[in-house]
């Protein structure tokens, strides 16, 4: 462990985004560190997308409501804990953010309806590569901003759009200059070709939306523009230079590891804070030494000759504390490389794999009570 937990770093955050590569955890340690905040007296909100159902479940999601709803804690003093303060939790739903940002950043309902109804808009907000990154941004500013919670923390998608989430806005940003607008906007075909260029650069993969959409889309947006350029620099300001705490989710193994190298790099060019780092999933050493676990194994041998059972009991508790043990050593080096190679001042903390999912409030206090520790 290291000298600050990741905790006692979002003790110190407003905002704090989760992020790693696919199926790491990132869901389940920022319900956590959520609700860690919650049982330290903060009004505590956890952003998800798309938590796996049985922590939906935990979190009482079903509903999906995208603005944010309270989580009953009442289950909590059973497993001896006593909140202090309150948990809410929402799920991102991206056509509903987009809707909502056109609608709040229009000028008039007329203009807002225009795009609401207009193919490529309906495209661009279900099918570009940033659509939930951005608003997932968007929503977190506005949560943290609401002055509603103390603490906001964002889960981010898996993988393959992970990194998006910290470009997204400049990804946008020349979707949102006048000059471009007016550029795309003109029913020419220098505009229609340059348009393409863009759309290209995007990955929109809506190819089959006619280029007259396309314009009519564009000639809209310029309504919302000056509004909407506002925010965005706004969320990235929030989102940049230590505003916004990082938390980076990721496994034992070699090739996750490797893979969140790379991650970090990222991080550090777009100049993201990382301020914390969880090993999820780990397999910790049995805990015995080699010669107790050698006692313990005799005394297993004697007890089955004296039951007549035979060498396969033994046998098979040799071979399960054998393989825990490599197992456990198999990640030693890998991590302690890792964790070597981290800016300094970076916490983390190692999560064990729980032998079941992560699926009630007490699990998540559990897994809490190890990132406060
Ligand atoms: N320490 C752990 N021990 C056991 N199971 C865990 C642990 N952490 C997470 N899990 C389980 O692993 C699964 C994936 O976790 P989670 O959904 O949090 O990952 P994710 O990084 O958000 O995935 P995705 O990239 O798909 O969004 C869930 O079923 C969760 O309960
Ligand atoms: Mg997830």
């Amino acid at each position: 462990m290291s000298a600050r937990s990741i905790g006692a770093m979002v003790d110190g955050h407003r905002l704090v985004v989760v992020v790693g590569t696919g199926g790491v955890g990132k869901t389940t340690m920022a319900a956590a560190l959520a609700l860690g905040a919650a049982l330290r007296g903060r009004r505590a909100m956890v952003l998800t997308i798309d938590p796996a159902r049985a922590l939906a479940r935990a979190l009482g999601l079903a509903a999906l409501a995208p603005g944010g709803e309270p989580v009953s804690l009442a289950a909590l003093p059973a497993v001896g804990l006593r909140p202090a303060g309150s948990l809410a939790a929402g799920m991102l739903d991206q056509k509903h953010a987009w809707d909502a940002f056109v609608n709040r950043h229009a000028p008039s309902a007329a203009a807002a309806r225009t795009i609401l109804d207009n193919r490529f808009y309906q495209e661009l907000s279900t099918s570009f590569a940033g659509a939930t990154e951005y608003m997932a941004i968007e929503e977190t500013c506005r949560l943290a901003e609401s002055g509603r919670y103390d603490l906001v923390v964002l889960d981010t998608p898996p993988a393959a759009h992970a990194l998006d989430f910290l470009r997204a806005p400049e990804r946008l940003d020349p979707l949102l200059d006048h000059r471009v607008t007016a550029l795309l906007a003109r029913p020419t075909a220098l505009a229609g070709a340059f348009a393409k260029v863009v759309l290209r650069w995007l990955e929109q993969a809506a190819g089959h939306v006619a280029m007259a959409d396309v314009s009519a889309f564009l000639l809209a947006l310029d309504t919302l523009l000056d509004d909407a350029v506002a925010r965005t620099r706004k969320a990235r300001e929030l989102l940049r230079g230590g505003n916004a705490g990082f938390v980076l989710v990721t496994g034992p193994r070699q090739l996750v590891l490797d893979e969140t190298g790379a991650f970090v790099e990222r991080m550090r060019a777009v100049d993201a804070e990382l301020t914390g780092v969880v090993l999820n999933r780990a397999h910790p050493a049995p805990g015995c030494t080699a010669a107790e676990a050698a006692a313990v194994l005799a005394e297993l041998a004697a007890t089955a000759a004296a039951d007549g059972a035979g060498d396969p009991a033994v046998a098979w508790a040799d071979a399960a504390w054998r393989d825990a043990e490599a197992e456990a050593a198999a990640e030693v080096a890998p991590v302690e490389t890792f964790l070597a190679a981290l800016p300094p001042g970076v916490a983390h903390a190692v999560i064990p794999d729980a032998t079941r999912d992560v699926h009630s409030l007490a699990d998540l206090a559990a897994v809490a009570a190890r990132l406060w520790a």
